[in-house]
């Protein structure tokens, strides 16, 4: 299998936690429009979806997949989303889609996060994908020199607005030993919307696609 297929494979077998009659919640990137295009088959079974990001929302509405208002809806089962890095603790850098503040924030009302990833995303120490932190614009060059202290590097993601209309600094050569400690320490700098530690919530679930199909690890 190759790394497309692996997350194809993934996305596939979220579908076996996904309840009748609920709304799913539903993450952002290349592994979950795999998921989308399958919750598809089961459109009529689900009330529908909440989306991380106005990319998901579209390819849901093109499905014909109800699209919910956060604020409109009081609890979520599940949260289905990927990562850009996981460990076995399973906590994650996300962000590369730059979807990350709505991802933390759906993956905060969800019960359950289910973290759909091919193989490569398997390390034991998060930091080689530079962490995306996302800034409010007029703090940009403040957070990165905060970033700077904390013994990171930088660097401005050059023409990408959020959905929130913030910029992101993609933060390379940290070595996070402690990802509940840095997610903390770099929410607190003021400037900063949030970053892409998920590691307070970390995955409950791991559906990891490997040369051999999908396998699921729980936490
Ligand atoms: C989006 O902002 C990210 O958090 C994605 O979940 C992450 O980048 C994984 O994306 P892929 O599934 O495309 O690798």
């Amino acid at each position: 299998m190759n790394q497309d297929q692996m997350k194809q494979a993934a996305g596939e077998k979220a579908l076996d936690f996904i309840k009748p009659d609920t709304i799913v919640g539903v993450g952002t990137g290349s592994t979950v429009n795999y998921f989308i295009d399958a919750l598809a088959t089961m459109k009529d079974s689900i009330k529908g979806a909440v989306s991380s990001s106005e990319q998901s929302t579209e390819r849901l509405k093109a499905h014909g997949i109800e699209v919910f208002d956060l604020n409109h809806v009081d609890s979520l089962d599940v949260y289905v989303d990927g990562a850009d890095e996981i460990t076995p603790h399973m906590a994650m850098i996300k962000g590369g889609g730059a979807a990350l503040t709505r991802e933390k924030i759906v993956a905060a009302v969800a019960k359950e996060f289910i973290c759909i990833a091919d193989s490569s995303k398997q390390v034991d120490l998060l930091g080689t994908f530079p962490l995306p932190v996302e800034v409010i614009p007029m703090a940009r060059s403040y957070v990165a020199r905060e970033l700077v202290k904390l013994g990171g590097d930088p660097v401005y993601r050059q023409g990408v607005v959020t959905d929130n209309g913030n910029v992101i600094l993609d933060v390379h050569n940290l070595s996070i030993t402690d990802p509940k400690q840095l997610e903390n320490q770099i929410n607190a700098i003021v400037g900063v919307v949030t970053n892409g530690l998920f590691a307070e919530r970390a995955a409950d679930k791991l559906i990891l696609g490997t040369e051999n199909g999908a396998q699921v690890i729980e936490n």
